[in-house]
């Protein structure tokens, strides 16, 4: 079997035509701020009304849903963890996030997913760890995931995508 290609790329992850985007999403699913908000602007009105069907997601779970007006042909809303200092099971949530998503890609078919860094932004995980975590949580899960060939994270900042560039390398080893 082919090895899966992993990439990081310094990138919007709203243009990327991939099988399916991963939306860092809160529990209503209804929208919000950041990488939420761009997806649903650039989706448009049919996303939202999808995601309203779906009765909202627990934290360390997700939903999939068509891509509308995106390129990616869907989303995947996945529910990271606010971080509280780490004594609320957020590392294990987080790994849930990118381990379900996965699942419902493969469900779907999917050959190609790009993540954001779920959790980094509004949601404060320490950049590092969430970067570790998202790592070797995708690599541990691809080989039962076989339709899954190309995972590309995206990420917004140099700093963010030194860090998964960084730990995509050291997993090389
Ligand atoms: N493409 C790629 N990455 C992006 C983009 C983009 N277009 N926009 C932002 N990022 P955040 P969270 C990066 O805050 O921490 C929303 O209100 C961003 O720089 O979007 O999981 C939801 O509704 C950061 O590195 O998500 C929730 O309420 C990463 O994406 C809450 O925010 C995630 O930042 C979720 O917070």
């Amino acid at each position: 079997m082919r090895r899966p290609k992993l990439e990081a790329l310094k990138v919007d992850i709203t243009t990327l035509e991939v099988d399916a985007i991963v939306n860092a999403a809160n529990k209503s699913l209804l929208g919000g701020g950041g990488v939420d908000g761009a997806i649903h602007r650039k989706a448009g009105k049919g996303l939202l009304r999808e995601c309203e069907t779906l009765g909202g997601c627990e934290t360390g779970d997700a939903k999939i849903t068509r891509g509308y007006d995106l390129p990616a042909k869907h989303v995947i809303h996945a529910v990271g963890p606010r971080w509280s200092g780490g004594k609320k099971n957020e590392p294990e949530l987080l790994a849930s996030c990118y381990r379900r998503s996965l699942e419902l890609a493969q469900e779907a078919g999917c050959e190609s997913i790009a993540f954001p860094a779920i959790s980094c932004g509004i949601y404060h995980f320490p950049h590092d760890e969430a970067v570790k975590i998202a790592v070797r949580t995708v690599i541990d899960t691809l080989p039962s995931t076989p339709a899954v060939q190309r995972v590309v994270f995206a990420c917004f900042q140099d700093d963010m995508l030194a860090l998964y560039r960084t730990e995509l390398e050291a997993a090389k080893a």
